[in-house]
């Protein structure tokens, strides 16, 4: 038996730069280079995208639209055992979700820092029930398919963590087999995520590139005409030391443009960084990635607008199906396990 790697990729929003070169690419490699090795699930967590309030009418389209993208960025469908699929056509995971909640105390969800984050964020009323339990649906996610690396980044620890707790849990009272995810550590250590690059915002390079709304001119989206983004680069914010040198420090700016370049170029940072380093010449380098950016958004967009909707929806579906079977196996099992079934 092979081991399964399995991703979750949330398709409410739009795609930026930073998600591209610090998660799709690096998952879409690995997809490309190890599909021999393991199963691959990569699915859209569409039960996930309505915890906190979103637009529903635009929801269906959103998710379509960031499934093609995954397509367009070269996502291995042809090959067997990589799997594409939406959360919400595979029903054991909410039928799961609803079983782990009850084994779980209120007071472990309640720790959880997601949960304090966003809801902070919302109006009482608007804090939904769902999003308190949402790391149930996770914890079904993962163990439906019993996969055992799941790379995530390091705000979604607890999560993890409690999908280890609840799979031991179920293990222990009532003689299952789930398959217990490894720590996140592992996890980190198996993808290599420790050295993913962090893409800054370039109008605030000492944060995260983050969704447009909070930061339109620091953010370059997947879906920006190559010009307006060849614009948000060039009055990228940079700093008055005069010297190119990967400082994140002192000059976060500049080193965010170095990683971009790099990334872009398929290169190392290091080899980017002794290229230009002891350069004055910001706009150079400003050029430069611009150029390289602008090149990769019409090389990518046209590669969406080829994407067969109808290869695509029915490709959809095969993989569903598939799906289905594994999870149905596992949770008729849960069921077997806790009485529900004989
Ligand atoms: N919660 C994850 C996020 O916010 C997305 C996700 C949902 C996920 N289910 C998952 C990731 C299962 C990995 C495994 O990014």
């Amino acid at each position: 038996m092979m081991d399964t790697v399995l991703t979750g990729l949330r398709t409410n929003g739009d795609y930026h730069l930073g998600n591209y070169i610090g998660a799709l690419r690096p998952m879409i490699d690995f997809a490309t280079n190890k599909a021999a090795d393991y199963q691959i699930n990569i699915f859209a967590p569409d039960l996930h995208s309505f915890t906190t309030p979103i637009d529903h009418s635009a929801f269906h389209k959103q998710t379509m639209d960031n499934l093609r993208l995954f397509v367009a960025a070269g996502i291995p469908l042809e090959n067997p055992n990589v799997h594409m699929y939406r959360q919400s056509r595979i029903p054991a995971h909410s039928e799961l979700t609803w079983i782990l909640m009850n084994f779980t105390g209120f007071g472990e969800f309640n720790r959880m820092v997601e949960f304090k984050d966003k809801s902070s964020k919302l109006d009482g009323d608007r804090v939904s029930v769902g999003l308190f339990g949402y790391p149930a649906l996770m914890a079904a996610d993962i163990l439906l398919y019993g996969a055992r690396w799941v790379p995530v980044g390091d705000d979604q620890r607890q999560h993890l963590e409690f999908t280890r707790t609840i799979a031991e849990r179920m293990n222990n009272q009532f003689g299952l087999e789930l398959v217990i995810p490894e720590s996140i550590q592992k996890q980190q250590e198996f993808v290599g995520r420790l050295d993913a690059p962090r893409i800054r915002s370039l109008r605030n390079p000492d944060k995260k590139m983050s969704k447009s709304i909070d930061d339109p001119a620091g953010t370059i989206l997947l879906t920006d005409d190559p010009a307006a983004a060849v614009k948000k680069i060039m009055s990228a914010e940079t700093d008055s030391i005069g010297a190119i040198n990967l400082d994140w420090d002192n000059q976060p700016g500049i080193s965010n443009l170095l990683t971009i370049l790099a990334y872009m170029q398929g290169k190392l940072v290091s080899d980017i960084v002794s290229q230009w380093q002891g350069s004055e010449r910001y706009g150079d380098l400003k050029k430069a990635v611009a150029a390289e950016v602008s090149g990769f958004l019409e090389q990518l967009q046209a590669q969406v607008a080829k994407v067969d909707d109808a290869a695509l929806i029915s490709y959809l579906e095969r993989s569903e199906a598939k799906m289905n079977s594994i999870a149905s196996k596992t949770l008729t099992e849960v069921q077997r396990a806790i009485g529900l079934r004989d």
